[in-house]
């Protein structure tokens, strides 16, 4: 059967737009339409492919996921082999490596070109006329794995490139990486399936793109900043690697967007120290700096030695990785009552800090790892997340090692265990009963999300359920002044205005007190939720599970934890005495002012207000249907810019968000009474 001419001009025009968008979106971050329009495009190409299968293509948009799994990779070779980088450990070894440079193309300073050093795996990309062919794996420089199908499912590795000067053959060079934060995300996930966690990034994007079946590592979040050429027929290079990189860019590859070119090891080693202050805040690892002499024919000149280039050096930053000795493994008990092993280590510096305790998650890690006190084990420390055990040294391990046990009484209260049916985790049975869980619980209650009581700090917590002053939240509020002036580091003035603040506490919302109340895995959203679509107290009390798994995002898991929860007397007689105490809200707020104006809007909330606290700000955003988040993307409408607003407000006016100042964001919220 023909296909009509019309058909096929429309399927091409859709897989044309589609390629666009999808590189402003996932290379460039800045989306023209909205995620709703990109999906009818999608759509409709999909139902014209179902309809004229014939007309599919491996680089269609639809096609990213291949369809079977392999039994093994095939094999690559690398015509221009792919090499590695000589390290500078240090300022000196990077003053050699320019002096060098320089003596051979005698010349007094050189431009450098700086990039991080990613920290993933070194991939090789081919484009024939525009389409991606093949990607394959370094290996040992000369012969990689085919890694092709896996490549493919990398949103930020277009399958076709765009632009005017498509040439004949392009191999392109880049390292794939997963971002911290899916690290995290796949980590969490593994724990709760009780499956493998990976120790690092790196790892992960390694374990990731050697999966045999492509529609495995379609679901990781995998990334690729791409970084040099291999390969080209019918290229027309310009003089400078800054210039190759600004084109690949232009093709629609996603390059790095903290390169830069400096002058001489002077800038070189200030854009170092820019960039390891800044490490922490990166969505993704590095180990470094790579510099490069820009001007390619300075490369040429200075030529290779052995398997690495004269003119790129890595300019490393401290290791993240330390050995130490595991002292002992502790276990905590959190305010939902999950029981936590912690790992106490003789301190040690990493990357410039000191850690001396280490997360080990559950049970099941501890088997995985096998640590056992007295061990030699490897921490790693990475942006802000707490340091984790990544191995154990086995060939250091003393004869006498021993396992470490579970606990079977509860380490605080010396409650029953129990371990739900297919879960990881260990929990007290305890309760309030549990006075670790006492305490995790009132510092959840008394914190700025919930019912923010003002100067009632851990440490003041800790003394208050030690000294067997508090049992339950609503106690807080019986609390006198004679009584919170005899604790340590208390004084009449500091408990005079702690009192004041628990009374300022009483005036609260429905959102909050719920969320106050900790039970499991109801947080901030779910609280609202909550409040949105049942209203009142009583009615969230007395909610069946069929109510609540009609509210979206709750789930039967949460729902379950949340009639458990009302279904326990002593957790009603806390909400009783907590308004017997004179804790409340203006019972129809939310429903009253309620209203959907500033629905689809995303807000970001930056810097100190005067009129109210950040909280305060989100809350009557949030009434008007506004999504609040943490960080500024393409995807935010409106920055909130209080005084003293630093990095975000820069961010923002560097993507041309709208910038709301305080009086700007009264009067936003004073139109939509
Ligand atoms: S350039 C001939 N640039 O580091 C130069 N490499 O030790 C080839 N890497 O195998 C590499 N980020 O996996 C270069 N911005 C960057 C890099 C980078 C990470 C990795 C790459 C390479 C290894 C070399």
């Amino acid at each position: 059967m023909k296909i009509p001419e019309k058909i096929v001009k429309r399927i091409e025009s859709l897989r044309e737009q589609l390629n666009y968008h999808n590189i402003l979106y996932y290379v460039y971050d800045t989306p023209e339409i909205t995620d709703s329009e990109y999906d009818r495009l999608l759509r409709e190409l999909q139902e014209l492919e179902k309809e004229y299968p014939q007309t599919i293509t491996p680089d269609s948009p639809t096609q990213r996921v291949g369809s079977s799994p392999l039994k093994s990779f095939g094999e690559v070779s690398h015509k221009i082999p792919m090499l590695s980088l000589a390290n500078a450990m240090n300022e000196e070894e990077l003053r050699d490596f320019d002096r060098k440079v320089r003596e051979n193309l005698d010349t007094d300073l050189v431009n450098y070109a700086a990039e991080p050093k990613m920290d993933g795996l070194a991939v090789s990309l081919v484009y024939e006329k525009g389409v991606l062919v093949r990607g394959a794996t370094r290996g040992d420089g000369s012969t990689g794995e085919d890694i092709t199908q896996n490549v493919r499912t990398i949103k930020s590795v277009p399958l076709h490139l765009i632009g005017k000067r498509i040439p004949d053959l392009l191999e392109v060079r880049g390292e794939v990486f997963m971002p911290i934060k899916g690290f995290q995300e796949l980590n969490d996930r593994a724990l709760k399936e009780g499956s493998k966690t990976f120790a690092n990034p790196r790892n992960a994007a390694a374990g990731s793109l050697r999966q045999l079946d492509p529609a495995v590592t379609a679901t990781r979040p995998l990334d690729m900043i791409c970084y040099g050429i291999g390969e080209t027929a019918n290229v027309h290079l310009p003089a400078l690697y800054s210039e190759v990189i600004d084109w690949l860019a232009s093709l629609g590859l996603r390059v790095s967007p903290e390169r830069t070119v400096v002058v001489g090891a002077e800038q070189c080693l200030e854009y170092y120290k820019d960039l390891s202050a800044r490490r922490a805040r990166l969505p993704y690892e590095i180990d470094g700096i790579v510099f490069k002499v820009n001007d390619l024919a300075q490369q040429e000149k200075l030529g290779f030695v052995s398997r690495a280039p004269r003119w790129a050096i890595a300019h490393k930053f401290p290791a993240q990785e330390e050995m130490t000795i595991l002292r002992s493994v502790d276990f905590q008990v959190g305010r939902t009552g999950a029981i936590t092993p912690v790992a106490r280590l003789e301190p040690v510096s990493v990357g410039g800090v000191v850690v001396s305790n280490a997360t080990l998650h559950n049970m099941d890690e501890i088997r995985r790892l096998d640590v056992r006190p007295g061990d030699t084990v490897i921490v790693r420390r990475a942006g802000d997340v707490i340091p984790q055990i990544v191995s154990v040294v086995l060939s250091r391990r003393s004869k006498g090692a021993r396992q470490v046990k579970a606990p079977t009484k509860c380490p605080v209260c010396h409650s029953e265990l129990i371990k739900p049916e297919g879960q990881t985790v260990i929990r007290c049975t305890g309760g309030l009963f549990c006075s670790a869980q006492r305490k995790e619980l009132l510092k959840h209650f008394a914190s700025r999300k919930a019912m923010d009581i003002d100067g009632l700090g851990d440490k003041l917590i800790d003394q208050l359920i030690d000294k067997d002053m508090v049992h339950s939240p609503a106690e807080l509020y019986r609390l006198e002044k004679d009584q919170l002036a005899s604790l340590d580091r208390m004084a009449e003035k500091s408990a005079s205005r702690l009192i004041a603040a628990l009374e300022t506490s009483k005036k609260t919302n429905l959102e909050r007190f719920i969320y106050a109340l900790g039970i499991r895995e109801v947080g901030e959203a779910t609280a609202r939720a909550l409040v949105q679509h049942l209203s009142t107290l009583d009615a969230i009390m007395d909610a069946d599970e069929e109510v609540l798994t009609g509210i979206p995002d709750v789930g039967p898991v949460v729902a379950a934890n949340i009639t458990g929860f009302f279904r326990q007397k002593h957790n009603r007689d806390v909400v009783r005495e907590l308004l017997a105490m004179g804790v409340f809200w203006e019972q129809d707020r939310s429903a009253e002012s309620h209203s959907d104006q500033l629905s689809g809007q995303s807000f970001v909330i930056t810097g100190t207000l005067s009129a109210m606290s950040r909280t305060e700000a989100r809350d009557a955003l949030l009434l008007h249907g506004a999504k609040v988040t943490g960080s500024v993307s393409s995807k935010t409408d409106y920055l909130v810019a209080g005084e003293k607003s630093g990095s975000k407000l820069s961010k923002a006016e560097q993507l041309g968000i709208r910038i709301l100042d305080e009086s700007a964001f009264l009067q936003l919220l004073d139109s939509l009474k």
